[in-house]
Order: structure tokens, then C-alpha cells, then sequence
């Protein structure tokens, strides 16, 4: 038997044997990545350092990362599918490479977790059509071989299966060699390996990131060859337990009790009964994480599709006859991840969050329920207005409209129903609901140049305000517009606002050079450089230097001249806290 935090605390303990700096759980909104709305791997706050920035803590990294994924959420209900997981992963920005890391794999698996080898067959990267350039991974396969995995235990699979990333639309990635673990207890592994074999379970992925893929969908060789690992917790400790079902592993198994109480159904008795309480199990999970790391439901961005999980956890809990039941399903969540800072300290927040928004929904989700059946008698799809007038009058969310729509045989049409949004909403939530069909954003030049115009309209604020305690106190981007939060106390006249427009589109007209460079947070201080001076910087930082116009410290990306950032405009300014005010501002 092994637990969870048995597990982590063995494959951290390992790492740091071999020269591994932990780093830290980040929170699953990313800081620097403006190409996910979520966190969805150990890899995405160490984009800039696989880029081939300096790491602080080096090159040898490793921790457990709390990860969201919504492209599955459908999936979710079977015996393994989450949207919220941990993630165990270990890093070498440019250090080690193919040898090592799946030596290390190896003596983890077979060493410290004593997995028998007869137990584990891998996967390697067979090469693909689609990437002539690549080649198949023999190397790898030998180093597997040379530790005793026999020839028949070694899949060679193509992209589909054995390529990892970009996670966004750009960025690091490249072939994969993934590891199986052989779950029945009471089968011999079969001598062949598998791949299509449900009882091999992935419980490991070693990622050989050696390629970037650009704007124009080019893979191009990588300066930096870094390994990129991810370990799933939830299903490693379910597999070592000789468990079927993950939600029976201790990550889970404390709420599916509350649920069955509440319900009073036993869980794994009904096949429908049994998805929903793993549907609201998941759900709800995920809702505390996302809740903590500072996210409200609404209806854009990372709070819709908080919204989503919340609602949808919701719905089918009134499948199962239950009501007014989500804080009290999230309560166990809290004690199984008691090693969370971020859960204990904003408890009494999230429980707050989840039952206001449980609320809002069971006012209108019955009555919706009634609608909906009313609007498809008879019918074989459902019209765009339809589905819109249940999101805007019931708060259904377009993704449940669809799921319950999709039960009973009937048709409904994304482009209709974004038709009928477009119509009564402005463009920027339209833009906003595109992203959800991936859980991704677009990672775009459009971002990287908001990104170098967000710095130009603070250095702006500051000297059009004649206040050189202004600074950052939160940024948001898309790819439509910039959002930065400052501290002042008052409203912005429109005088103002205007000057600071001038000065901005000033800048840019000069096409100034913007120059990166790494030095240590004293010296970055020392040179006046703009920043948040907490613990959250290593050593070494990145500043990011703008004519004589602006200083600051920023992990990028940015543009490498102002000359590329078009015309700037202020949309809007607003209070967003006490003594704190928001612009949103864009590039046309
Ligand atoms: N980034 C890799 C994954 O998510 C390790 O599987």
C-alpha cells in the first residue's frame, strides 16, 4: 500500500538524490504563459527557462503540480478521467538528457516504487508521416533495453500517441517515451506488449523536448534540448493499490462517501448513478482548486468554466435526487489535501463561492430543465436561439445545452448558438467562448505585443500621474486586449487618459529597441527596475529595458521593438478594488 503523500514524498526524495531543486507548486492560473487559461502540466510555469532562460535553482528541477484540464470534461465519469490532477514531474533544462532520465525512470519504478519489471512495458516514438524530420526512436528503445525491458515489452507508436505538446499553440515539445504499468493482480502480463489494451495503464511519460513549433506550425530543431517528465498521482497510487477505479483511491474516495450519504445510493451499483457521483466528485474537486487559486464563477475567461464545473456538478447531482449538497461534498476535498496552503487559508472563501453559485443555478435550472424539454419536442435539433435564450435566461452553460441535447439524440450548432451570443453580447466574450472547445487560448503575436504595450502604459501612468509609487498590482491578457490593475486613489480624469495615450503611442513612434537582460534582483533593484519584490523571484531575473522609457522585471515574451506594436488605445478605466484602478487598453 502506498498513499498519495507517500508517493510524492518518495519521488521528491528521489529527485533530490540525484541534484534535483524542488520548485514550487504554482497556482493553476499561469503567471507567464498567456497561451493556456489554466496550468495543465508541471511544465508550463518553466516555459521561459525551456526556452532557454536561466532557471535560479539550475538546471535539475522537479515537484508536484496541481493541474486542470477541461478538453476531456466530457470523458470524465469512467473509472479514470479527471479534469483536476497532480502531477509529479522532473526537469533538465539543458543538462542531462535521453540516458538519464529514463535511467532515472527506471530505478524509481523498479528501486524505490518496486514495481516488478514484469510489470511495466514502455512506449517509444516510431516516427510519422506528418514529421518526416523525426526520427524513429531507437536510442531510446535501446536504453530501455540495456535495463531489461525485453524487445516485446516496447511499443514504437506514432505522433498521435508519442509526441508531447506544445501545450499552447506554440512552444517546447517533441517525442515521448511513455510507461505502462500491468494492472490485474491476479493475470500474468502477457509477454507482448499491448498498447491498445486497456488493462496497460500510463502511469509515466518522459517527454524528450528537443523541437519548438512556431506561429506558422513549423517544428524547428530547439537550441535547448530539455526533458520534461509527468507522473500522474491519482492513477499511480490507484495502480499500486491494485485499485480499477481511481475514485477508490484514497485522492477520492473520502467524497464519493459524503456523496453516497447524501444520496443515500451506493456508489458502483448503477452505471449512470456511478458517473454522475464521479462527475460531482471530480467536479467539485476542481471547483475548491480553481476557487483557491483566486478564480470566481462568471461568465468569461477562467470563471466560466468554473461555472461550468460547478453547474455541471449540479445538474447531475439533481439527476441523483440531491440538493444543496456542494459544500458539503466539498468539504472532504479539504482534508485530503490538507498539505495546501492555498485550501486552508481561503476555506470559508471557496465554500462561500460554491454555494452562492449553487444557488444562482437551482433558481433557474428546474424551470430551464422544463424549457428545454419543451424546445426539443418534436424536433430533431435544437436552433441557436434556443440554445441561447437557455444560457441567457436559465444560466445554462452552451456545453450542458449541448450534453443534454447530445442524450437525447438531438443536434445543436455551435456556429448558431455563437451567432445568436455575437448578437447580444460584445465581441470580447464571444472571443472568450472559443477557447473553451480547447481549454486553450491563443498563444499569438497579438499577446506578445500586449504584453510589451502593457509595460509602456505603466511607465506612462507613472509619469503622466507624477506618482512613482504606482506599480503593477495584476495583468491579465488577450489576445483582444490588455488588462493591467494599478494602485491609485482616485478615478482617472479623461485629460489624463488621454496624455497617458499620447505618451504610449509616443514610445511606440520612436521604435524602441526592447532589450532582455539577466542579472540578480539586486542589481535589477539597483537599477531601478519595476517588479513585485517578493520571495516569488529566484536570483537571477530577466529585465526587460525600453529605450530610457521603461524598466522592468518580466519573464516575457515580448516584442524586440516598439515600431511592432501599432496603435495604442485605452478602452476603459475603472475602479477594481479599494485603491486599486483598471484600464483595458488595446493595439489596433
Ligand atoms: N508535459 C508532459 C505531460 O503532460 C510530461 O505528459
Amino acid at each position: 500500500m502506498i498513499g498519495r503523500k507517500e508517493l510524492i514524498k518518495k519521488y521528491l526524495d528521489f529527485f533530490k538524490s540525484k541534484g534535483h531543486k524542488v520548485i514550487p507548486n504554482a497556482s493553476l492560473i499561469p503567471e507567464n504563459d498567456p497561451t493556456v487559461l489554466f496550468t495543465t502540466a508541471g511544465m508550463h510555469p518553466l516555459v521561459p527557462f525551456l526556452l532557454g532562460q536561466k532557471h535560479p535553482l539550475g538546471k535539475r528541477l522537479c515537484n508536484v503540480q496541481r493541474c486542470l484540464r477541461t478538453q476531456d470534461i466530457e470523458e470524465v465519469g469512467d473509472s479514470y478521467h479527471h479534469t483536476f490532477f497532480e502531477m509529479l514531474g522532473n526537469w533538465s533544462l539543458g543538462d542531462y538528457w535521453k540516458k538519464e532520465a529514463i535511467e532515472y525512470s527506471f530505478e524509481f519504478l523498479t528501486k524505490v516504487l518496486k514495481i516488478p519489471i514484469e510489470r511495466l512495458a514502455v512506449s517509444v516514438f516510431g516516427g510519422d508521416k506528418e514529421l518526416p524530420q523525426v526520427p524513429r526512436d531507437d536510442e531510446s528503445a535501446e536504453i530501455w533495453m540495456s535495463l531489461g525491458i525485453p524487445k516485446e515489452r516496447i511499443a514504437y507508436l506514432s505522433k498521435s500517441e508519442n509526441w508531447w505538446g506544445p501545450a499552447g499553440r506554440t512552444g517546447p515539445c517533441g517525442p515521448d517515451t511513455e510507461m505502462f504499468y500491468w494492472k490485474p493482480n491476479d493475470i500474468p502480463a502477457p509477454e507482448k506488449f499491448d498498447p491498445n489494451d486497456k488493462r496497460w495503464v500510463e502511469i509515466w511519460n518522459d517527454v524528450l523536448m528537443q523541437y519548438n513549433k512556431d506561429e506558422k506550425g513549423n517544428y524547428n530543431p530547439a537550441e535547448q534540448k530539455n526533458i520534461d517528465t509527468g507522473m500522474g498521482v491519482e492513477r499511480t497510487v490507484a495502480v499500486l493499490n491494485g485499485l480499477e477505479d481511481n475514485y477508490l483511491s484514497e485522492c477520492f474516495k473520502p467524497i464519493i462517501q459524503k456523496i453516497e450519504e447524501i444520496s443515500q445510493l451506493e456508489y458502483g451499483k448503477d452505471k449512470e448513478k456511478t458517473r454522475a457521483m464521479r462527475i460531482i466528485a471530480d467536479h467539485l474537486k476542481a471547483a475548491v482548486f480553481v476557487i483557491a487559486d483566486g478564480i470566481v464563477p462568471s461568465n468569461t475567461e477562467q470563471g466560466y468554466v468554473l461555472r461550468r464545473l460547478i453547474r455541471r456538478a449540479v445538474r447531475y447531482g439533481n439527476f441523483l435526487g440531491i440538493k444543496e449538497f456542494v459544500t458539503a461534498v466539498a468539504l472532504p476535498v479539504f482534508e485530503i489535501y490538507e498539505d495546501y496552503p492555498e485550501l486552508r487559508k481561503n476555506k470559508d472563501r471557496i465554500l462561500t463561492e460554491l454555494e452562492k453559485e449553487e444557488r444562482k443555478f437551482n433558481m433557474t435550472l428546474e424551470k430551464g430543465l422544463k424549457v428545454f424539454e419543451r424546445l426539443i419536442q418534436g424536433k430533431t435539433t435544437l436552433t441557436g436561439k434556443d440554445s441561447f435564450l437557455l444560457y441567457q435566461s436559465y444560466g445554462f452553460p452552451f456545453e450542458m445545452t449541448k450534453e443534454l441535447a447530445e442524450e437525447k439524440g438531438i443536434k445543436v450548432s455551435r456556429e448558431e448558438f455563437e451567432k445568436e451570443f455575437k448578437k447580444h453580447q460584445e465581441l470580447s466574450r464571444t472571443a472568450t467562448i472559443g477557447k473553451f472547445k480547447s481549454g486553450l487560448a491563443d498563444s499569438s503575436e497579438k499577446t506578445t505585443k500586449l504584453h510589451t504595450a502593457t509595460h509602456l502604459l505603466l511607465a506612462a501612468l507613472r509619469k503622466v500621474l507624477n506618482d512613482d509609487n504606482i506599480v503593477q498590482k495584476g495583468s491579465n491578457i488577450t489576445p483582444e486586449r490588455l488588462r493591467l490593475d494599478f494602485n491609485f486613489p482616485r478615478k482617472l480624469t479623461p485629460e489624463e487618459l488621454k496624455k497617458v495615450e499620447e505618451l504610449v503611442n509616443e514610445q511606440i513612434q520612436k521604435s524602441l529597441e526592447v532589450k532582455r537582460e539577466e542579472m540578480t534582483v539586486e542589481e535589477a533593484k539597483k537599477q531601478g527596475a519595476l517588479g513585485v519584490f517578493d520571495e516569488k523571484y529566484g536570483d537571477v531575473v530577466s529585465v526587460y529595458t525600453i529605450g530610457d522609457f521603461s524598466k522592468e522585471i518580466c519573464a516575457g515574451p515580448h516584442v524586440k521593438n516598439t515600431s511592432e506594436l501599432g496603435h495604442f488605445r485605452i478602452k476603459k478605466e475603472e475602479s477594481s478594488s479599494a485603491g486599486v484602478r483598471r484600464i483595458k487598453a488595446v493595439l489596433e
